[in-house]
């Protein structure tokens, strides 16, 4: 994917001529460490990847918002109204929830023609969605004219995510998507939004996101019900200390208060976010030190948490971070994302990782019954414009 295929797709979608093609590109986003915290207003570490979602847009003229993709054959114009009715389906929903956003702040929107291509896997838990989302509000706001700050478009998108699509996500992806930068990590305190730029300097060790190939299902629901257990969990330790949410608590504190949640499910659901907050601080002070051993350690420890505690990892992922143990060369390995299927992210020894992603591919392969994707983690790209085509030719 690149922009000649981008400019061509669009000619051959809306047609030469009109006004200039504005041509724009977002990361996708990998986590390090600190998954299902942010909607408890904790800790994470995100990197944003070079795989990402490339985005034409031109001003049409005509009262309707033209949308298409060349990953999905589904397309085509939407009104206002349709828009603001919700009669939107399938990948359309992201843009759509944007658009709608932008009428939400009084902008008034020409008729535009977008057209949309990524080279995310789809349902891999590397922020398709919000790399969708984050590049519709950065073209809208510059094409626009409105130089409204990353923050409110950041905002905006994670809106429109929890209320158009209905996916009740926290601000991780939408953040990642935005701020990210080459070679570094975001540490970021969910609650108050201020963070570090880290760098994700892992000196002879690289990141490899693995694609386990599980389709997610039940994702969405899923996701929204450890949210309400959170909050459940939250309203119980409250009778102890009050604080705004789960992450208001340390780890000596859960373990004195952990009594007052009278239900073991709810007990471990909170036992996770709060313990995965000290992990993520583990983690970025392994990474200032350079030690890729506690790195790889403090990987594993989020796995299993995951896994026993939150209750959100699968077979697939739980067989790819076994295996990666028996692997030379990895420091360690995690589910990355959501859960429910999608990827994991390994650290592991730069002249090692051939024979990681062969050994592992087969060792998947003759368990799971998958053929599992790899992708190097590669953080050169960010959110940017990238040209503008004359009259689209
Ligand atoms: C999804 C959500 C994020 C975050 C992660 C889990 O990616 O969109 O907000 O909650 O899951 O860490």
């Amino acid at each position: 994917m690149d922009t000649l295929e981008l400019i061509n797709g669009f000619r051959k979608f809306f047609g030469e001529g009109g006004q200039p093609c504005h041509l724009y590109f977002a990361p996708g986003r990998v986590n390090l460490i600190g998954e299902h915290t942010d909607y408890n207003g904790g800790y994470v570490l995100p990197v944003s990847i070079h795989l990402g979602t490339y985005l034409a847009v031109r001003i049409s003229g005509r009262d309707e918002f033209a949308l298409r993709s060349l990953q999905f054959k589904d397309g085509g114009a939407l009104t206002r109204p349709g828009i603001r009715n919700k009669t939107i389906s399938g990948w359309m929903t992201y843009p759509a929830g944007i658009l709608n956003e932008f009428f939400d702040c009084g902008v008034d929107i020409p008729g535009i023609e977008m057209l949309f291509g990524g080279n995310i896997p789809l349902g891999s838990g590397l922020s398709s969605s919000a790399s969708i989302e984050m590049v519709t509000a950065f073209a809208l706001n510059e094409l626009l004219g409105l130089k409204w700050p990353a923050t409110k478009l950041i905002m905006l998108a994670q809106h429109a995510e929890n209320h158009y699509v209905g996916m009740n996500c926290g601000i991780m992806d939408q953040f990642a998507v935005a701020m990210g930068s080459p070679e570094r990590a975001i540490f970021l305190n969910c609650s108050t939004l201020e963070y570090e730029s880290v760098p994700a300097d892992m000196g002879d060790a690289v990141l490899i996101v693995t694609d386990s190939r599980k389709s997610r299902s039940l994702t969405q629901s899923a996701y929204n019900a450890r949210r309400s257990e959170c909050e459940n969990a939250l309203m119980h330790l409250r009778k102890g200390k009050p604080a705004d949410n789960l992450s208001g608590y340390t780890t000596v504190e859960f373990e004195r208060l952990k009594h007052l949640i009278p239900n073991e499910t709810l007990l471990r659901r909170a036992r996770h976010v709060i313990t995965e907050n000290d992990r993520v601080f583990r983690c970025v002070e392994a990474l200032r030190n350079g030690s890729q051993n506690r790195f790889g350690e403090l990987m594993y420890e989020s796995h299993v948490s995951l896994r026993d505690d939150y209750e959100v990892s699968c077979d697939e992922l739980d067989i790819l971070v076994e295996e990666s143990m028996d692997c030379p060369g990895v420091f360690g390995s995690r589910m990355t994302g959501a859960g429910f299927g999608g990827c994991t992210v390994t650290l592991v020894m730069r002249d090692q990782a051939p024979a990681f992603m062969t050994k592992l591919r087969n060792h998947y392969f003759r368990r799971a019954g998958l053929e599992p994707g790899f992708y190097p983690v590669d953080s050169s790209r960010r959110l940017e414009k990238l040209a503008v085509v004359p009259s689209c030719r």
